[in-house]
């Protein structure tokens, strides 16, 4: 679509587009049906310096600003999903918060390996019993000396099972409520962490999502990212960053589908004409297409404000939930349009439609996305 990019970001994104057709979608199905994490589209990715889109120069990373970064996104996410959401929180919910509030030493350490692709990150905030209600974790980080002995359990932990670098947040001190969380970096090979059940899921199978266990899990001083109990803080203003990554997801997918649609209309024959011909047909992908572009606007908004360093919480929640609510009509329409075709595995736009449901789920349902934007409406 059209919109004000500058050369950069268009070079950079049809870079993403390029590499996302030629090495993705060769095996999208595949790691779909295999539930498959793609090791080696990761390989070629580290090598192309993808894994370190936003993270500072100075510490590997390729800097370029959040619209490049989503419009990355979003080409990955037209041809899988599974990868968008695998790239997504290993820059936003991981690099985002270490670049914001870590220090020297854990950016140079952590930022760094995560920013080449040495290390793939992951963060855990959902537990058994805490999804929405972020302040209802029980994971506590209790004091031993100088150090920390984490003990809990986080669930569906995007990337869980493959990052060497886990962000985790746990209560420090539960009597002071929401300001008592803090934030960690924990290493995948320190004792008493241990991936626990791999996800079976019914789309964006090909992202890892495992159970992660803390049992008397050591941590140092050095490895508490921000102050003692600036948790909440950090969480909510990485997931308002994060948030425009999954709009962002959500657009890729729906273009996705309208690419598949629009082929599909135009080949096959009905009454003797191609199905593109028929009004009926012709007004969904104009509803497609329109809404696709209505997304893809609040995300871009997100993303500019975001670079302009401005407090993003009621655009970036408008930006996904618009864009995941959207993208489950467009998905339904893409299957309508290939009637019984697009109900069997053959066809993309069976799994567009698997994989569009994950995201009025994660980063924040729908219902979540509501409540902060009428806050931040009523509070303006
Ligand atoms: N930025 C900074 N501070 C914020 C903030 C923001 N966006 N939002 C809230 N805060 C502050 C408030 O100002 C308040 O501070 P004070 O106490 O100093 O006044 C404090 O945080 C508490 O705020 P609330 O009273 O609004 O908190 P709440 O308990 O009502 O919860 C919520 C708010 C929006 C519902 C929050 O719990 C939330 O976002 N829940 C959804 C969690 C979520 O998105 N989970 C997704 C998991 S991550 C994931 O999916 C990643 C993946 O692997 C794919």
């Amino acid at each position: 679509m059209d919109f004000q990019f500058t050369e950069e970001q268009i070079m950079f994104r049809d870079m993403v587009r390029d590499f996302a057709r030629k090495e993705i979608t060769p095996i999208a199905a595949e790691i779909d049906q295999q539930a498959r994490f793609p090791h080696e589209i990761i390989e070629k990715m580290k090598e192309l310096g993808l894994l370190g889109m936003t993270a500072p120069e100075e510490f590997g990373g390729a800097a370029v600003d959040e619209l490049s970064h989503i419009l990355a996104i979003e080409e990955l996410g037209r041809v899988c999903s599974s990868t968008a959401i695998t790239v997504a929180v290993h820059h936003s919910v991981v690099q985002e918060p270490i670049a914001h509030f870590g220090t020297h030493e854990q950016k140079s350490k952590y930022l760094r390996a995560l920013a080449t692709g040495a290390s793939l990150g992951a963060f855990a905030l959902t537990e058994p019993d805490a999804g929405s209600d972020a302040a209802g974790i029980r994971t506590v980080a209790v004091r031993d000396g100088d150090d920390y002995i984490i003990n809990g359990t986080k669930n569906f932990i995007t990337n869980g099972g493959v990052a060497g670098i886990i962000l985790v947040a746990a209560y420090t001190d539960k009597s002071k409520g929401h300001k008592g969380i803090s934030f960690f970096i924990v290493e995948r090979d320190t004792p008493g962490f241990k991936v626990g059940k791999k996800e079976d899921k019914m789309g964006v199978r090909g992202s890892d999502t495992s159970q992660l266990i803390f049992e008397d899990c050591r941590i140092t001083p050095d490895n508490r990212l921000g102050q003692e109990g600036e948790g909440f803080k950090i969480m909510m203003q990485t997931l308002d960053g994060s948030r425009i990554g999954v709009a962002a997801q959500a657009v890729g997918l729906a273009r996705g589908a309208l690419d598949a649609a629009v082929h599909y209309s135009q080949e096959r024959m009905q009454f003797n004409k191609p199905l593109a011909q028929f009004q009926a047909i012709q007004f969904m992908l104009a509803d497609m297409a329109t809404e696709i572009d209505a997304a893809a606007l609040l995300a871009y908004r997100a993303a500019v404000l975001k670079d302009q360093g401005r407090k993003i919480s009621k655009e970036s929640a408008m930006a996904k939930l618009y864009a995941s609510e959207m993208v489950q009509r467009v998905t339904y329409k893409a299957i309508q349009i290939h009637g019984a075709y697009g109900y069997i595995k053959e066809y993309d736009v069976e799994r567009f439609y698997r994989d569009a449901r994950a995201t009025t789920i994660y980063e924040g349902t729908s219902e979540i996305q509501r409540l902060v934007v009428a806050r931040n409406i009523l509070r303006d």
